[in-house]
C-alpha cells in the first residue's frame, strides 16, 4: 500500500460541493491500485476571512509545504472582495509553491453536447503561465475620486519565467500532436508581448520537430470557437490563458468540467489540483454542482503522484457516466451532484 498526505482545502460556494466527490472516487479508485490517501482539511475561505481577518494563517505556505500535493474547491466570495480573496489564498500557494505551470486539458467528451454546431473532435491543452505576466501588484491609483483619478497595473515577463513555461508546453506537445499555437498581442501591446513572441521563437528554435503558430489573442478566440479541432498545445500569459482556458471549456460543453493542474514541475514543493471554475454563488447549496473538474482535477493530481493507469480509470469512469446519458444540469441532464458521483462510482470497479 502506498500513501498520500493530501492538504485538502475546499474554499467556498461549490468548492465544498465538489471535494467530496473527488475524495469519493479518489478512494474507490486507489482501494483497486494499492494507493491510500489521507487527508489534513483546512478551512481557509471568505468565512475565515470574515471572522479572523485572513483567508489563511500566516504560516499557512508552511503548513501544507509537506503534504504530497493540495486539492483545492475555490475561492471567492460575495461580501469579500474578489482580489482580496484570491490574493490572500489561491494566488500565494500559485506563487509560493513556484507553481508555474497551470495545465487545463479541454476534450469533447462523449454524451456532451457542444454548445457550437458541428464542433469536431476537440483535444487541446491550455498550458497557461502560472506566476508572473498581467497577475501583479505592481501599480496603484492615485486621485482617488476626483475627476482626475487614475489606475496602473504593472504586467512582469521576465526571461526565465517565460522561457520555462514555454519549454514544458514544447515538451509536452513532443508527446502529443507536435503543434504548439502562441497566444500574443505584440501588435497592441509594445514591451511585454513582442518580448514573449522572441522568447517563444527561442524556445521554438529548439524543438524542430514542434510546428508553431502565433496567434492574436482576438483572433484565436475567434478560431477556438470557429475550429477548435485544429489546436493541440496553447501556450499563454497568465491572463490570456486564464480566458482561453474558460472559453475552450465551453466550446467542450461546460466550464463544470474543466480541470486544471498547478504544477512545480522541479516538484521543490507540492502541486495543486483544483477545477477551473469558481465558487458559483448562482447554484452553490442547490446540488446542481458538477463535480466533473475537481474529478478531472484529481486524475491529473493520480497522474502526477506517477499512478497514470489509475488516473486513466478514474477517468474513463467519470466520461463513462456521461456516455451512459447520466449528467448534471450545466450539460443538460437531469442528475444532481451526488448522482452524478453515484454513477462514477458504480463504474469504478
Ligand atoms: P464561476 O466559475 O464561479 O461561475 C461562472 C458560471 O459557471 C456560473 O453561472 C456558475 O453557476 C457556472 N458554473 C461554474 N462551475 C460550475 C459547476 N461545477 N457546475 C455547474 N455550473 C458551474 O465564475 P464567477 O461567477 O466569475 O466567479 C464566482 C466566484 O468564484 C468569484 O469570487 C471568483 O473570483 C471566484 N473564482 C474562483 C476561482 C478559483 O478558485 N480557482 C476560479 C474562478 C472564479
Ligand atoms: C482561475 C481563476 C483565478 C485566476 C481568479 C479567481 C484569480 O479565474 O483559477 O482561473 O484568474 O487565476
Ligand atoms: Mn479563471
Amino acid at each position: 500500500m502506498i500513501s498520500y498526505r493530501i492538504a485538502l482545502i475546499p474554499g467556498d460556494g461549490i468548492g465544498a460541493e465538489v471535494l467530496p466527490p473527488a475524495q469519493a472516487v479518489l478512494t474507490a479508485v486507489g482501494r483497486r491500485h494499492g494507493i491510500e490517501f489521507t487527508y489534513d482539511a483546512f478551512d481557509w475561505s471568505c468565512e475565515r476571512y470574515l471572522a479572523e481577518g485572513a483567508m489563511m494563517p500566516a504560516d499557512g505556505l508552511d503548513r501544507i509545504r509537506r503534504h504530497d500535493a493540495v486539492l483545492l474547491g475555490a475561492v471567492g466570495w460575495p461580501g469579500v472582495p474578489d482580489h482580496v480573496s484570491l490574493w490572500g489564498l489561491l494566488i500565494p500557494i500559485r506563487r509560493g509553491f513556484r507553481q508555474y505551470v497551470n495545465l487545463r486539458p479541454v476534450k469533447v467528451l462523449d454524451g456532451v453536447p457542444s454548445p457550437l454546431r458541428g464542433a469536431g473532435d476537440v483535444d487541446l491543452v491550455v498550458v497557461r503561465e502560472n506566476v508572473e505576466g498581467e497577475y501583479s501588484e505592481i501599480g496603484g491609483r492615485l486621485g482617488r475620486g476626483t475627476e482626475d483619478e487614475l489606475a496602473v497595473q504593472e504586467a512582469v515577463f521576465t526571461r526565465k519565467g517565460v522561457t520555462r513555461v514555454v519549454e514544458y508546453a514544447y515538451a509536452l506537445a513532443g508527446e502529443r500532436g507536435h503543434h504548439v499555437t502562441s497566444a500574443t498581442k505584440s501588435n497592441g501591446i509594445v514591451h511585454t508581448m513582442p518580448f514573449w513572441d522572441e522568447l517563444v521563437e527561442e524556445v521554438a528554435r529548439r524543438h524542430q520537430g514542434v510546428r508553431t503558430d502565433k496567434e492574436h489573442i482576438d483572433a484565436l478566440a475567434a478560431k477556438l470557437v470557429l475550429a477548435p479541432e485544429r489546436f493541440d498545445v496553447i501556450v499563454a500569459s497568465n491572463l490570456f490563458g486564464d480566458i482561453l482556458s474558460d472559453l475552450a471549456a465551453a466550446v467542450a460543453g461546460s466550464i463544470g468540467v474543466a480541470p486544471a493542474a498547478n504544477l512545480n514541475p522541479e516538484r521543490e514543493f507540492p502541486s495543486m489540483f483544483e477545477p477551473v471554475h469558481g465558487s458559483a454563488p448562482d447554484i452553490a447549496g442547490q446540488g446542481k454542482a458538477n463535480p466533473l473538474g475537481a474529478l478531472w482535477s484529481a486524475a491529473m493530481m493520480l497522474a502526477h503522484l506517477g499512478h497514470p493507469e489509475a488516473s486513466e480509470e478514474l477517468l474513463a469512469a467519470a466520461f463513462g457516466a456521461l456516455a451512459d446519458g447520466v449528467s448534471t444540469a450545466d450539460l443538460g441532464g437531469t442528475a444532481d451532484t451526488a448522482g452524478y458521483t453515484r454513477a462514477v462510482l458504480g463504474r469504478v470497479g
